[in-house]
């Protein structure tokens, strides 16, 4: 199971394989703007600052929308989309 960390000190500690990033922010009743979690209003904004490479690959709907916020190729992702696969860490900032 991934390790998750999301900054400044929302969450840390374990994510099963398919849950969102997004998905632990609302449990945690985080303050997260969303809309059609599915990588398409551009509100879930999130910077990834380590661990990227644990992720799951940015799809269509999600890569069209970090470029239209002129992220795209930069270490961003949408929260909605943006989940931990495999067993490594990854450390998120809510933006
Ligand atoms: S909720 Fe719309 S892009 Fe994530």
């Amino acid at each position: 199971m991934g390790r998750l960390v999301i900054q400044p000190a929302l969450y840390a500690g374990e994510v099963p394989p398919g849950k969102s990033v997004l998905q632990v922010l609302l449990e945690l009743r985080a303050p997260m703007h969303y809309s059609c979690r599915r990588g398409l209003c551009g509100q879930d904004l999130i910077r990834v600052l380590a661990g990227g490479e644990h992720l799951n690959p940015v799809g269509d709907l999600e890569d069209g929308t970090l470029e239209l916020l002129q992220v795209k190729g930069q270490p961003y992702r949408m929260a909605c989309c943006a989940r931990v696969v495999g067993d490594g860490e990854v450390v998120v900032e809510v933006v």
